[in-house]
């Protein structure tokens, strides 16, 4: 696997558009699912939501597409409280890509899928086609647009999802473990598509996920959310650290980091720093073989 993110990664430093502030989400059942969330997305950021299962991922990302209103606390969507923005005013510029495609998807073809969005918004054909076909190329989907939802495969319909919200001219994507249950090859390629999105569509992607070992080659920050808190936050080099730390959160180290950090303190061997991916265990190594 190549280092896609190495020396390349931007200076993202756009606008503020949410800023999240929950005190406290609580479902019906009394599960105390939120507590003390904050967080501040700026435009043109990679943010994932690393978090073991139960950590309150999907829930938090509901709340930030609105779908959840009875919190306590407030986020800011544009300056705007997004309680008092109009579903439409959300629904054009954010939207939740769930974690099962099955649960999105409803249409029977891949194209009329896609255009509902624009269809819904009351643009005219030619222009619902042109932004079907632009969703369509964007998710490298585009010769499969008459094809029945039906007969794709797990992967293409996640991608169907993607190019239905990217019709309706979303700018923020929030995206529940983008890459469960896609096999190795398919993970690497949904997030070599995402970062595609984020760095030539200007897209602002949220992505919640439990793979440790995806993180580190392609996002920009991450927040780690145990138990419903935000336990610690950061770029990838800060957040992950030792692999006590991390299974105190019900995570482990990427597995390449657990390597040098058992070479270096088991056996002695000296490295500067704990590399987070094979392009920088790579040069570590070397370099302490030259040693
Ligand atoms: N509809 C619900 N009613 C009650 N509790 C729920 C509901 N959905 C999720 N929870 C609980 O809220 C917590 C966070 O869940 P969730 O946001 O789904 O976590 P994750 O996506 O990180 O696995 C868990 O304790 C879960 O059992
Ligand atoms: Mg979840």
């Amino acid at each position: 696997m190549e280092d896609i993110k190495s020396g390349e990664r931007s200076a993202v430093s756009g606008r503020v558009r949410l800023t999240i502030d929950i005190r406290s989400f609580k479902y019906p059942d009394g599960t105390q699912a939120l507590s003390d969330i904050n967080m501040e997305i700026r435009k043109g950021e990679f943010i994932g939501i690393l978090g073991s299962n139960g950590s309150g991922k999907t829930t938090l990302l509901k709340i930030m597409d609105g779908l959840a209103k009875d919190y306590e606390g407030i986020i800011h969507f544009d300056g705007a409280d997004i309680r008092k923005l109009s579903p439409s005013d959300i629904y054009r510029k954010v939207g939740l890509i769930f974690q099962n495609p099955d649960d999105q998807l409803f249409a029977s073809t891949v194209f009329e899928d896609v255009a509902f969005g624009p269809i819904n918004m009351g643009f005219q054909e030619k222009e619902i086609v042109s932004r079907v076909n632009d969703a369509l190329k964007a998710v490298e989907m585009d010769r499969h647009t008459k094809k029945s939802i039906h007969n794709l495969s797990f992967g293409q319909k996640k991608r169907v999802c993607i190019a239905g919200l990217l019709a309706m001219g979303h700018e923020i994507l929030l995206l529940d473990e983008p890459t469960a249950g896609l096999d190795p090859m398919g993970e690497y390629k949904m997030m070599r598509l995402l970062t595609k999105l984020n760095r030539q569509n200007s897209v602002t992607i949220v992505m919640a996920t439990h793979s440790v070992d995806l993180v580190p080659l392609f996002l920009d920050r991450l927040y780690i959310l145990s138990k419903g808190r935000i336990v610690r936050e950061g770029i990838p080099e800060k957040v992950f650290t030792a692999p006590d730390e991390m299974a105190n959160v019900k995570l482990r180290l990427p597995q390449i980091a657990e390597l040098i950090y058992k070479l270096k303190n088991e056996d002695g061997l000296s490295f500067e720093k704990i590399p987070l991916t094979i392009g920088e265990a790579r040069r570590e190594i070397l370099e302490t073989l030259r040693l």
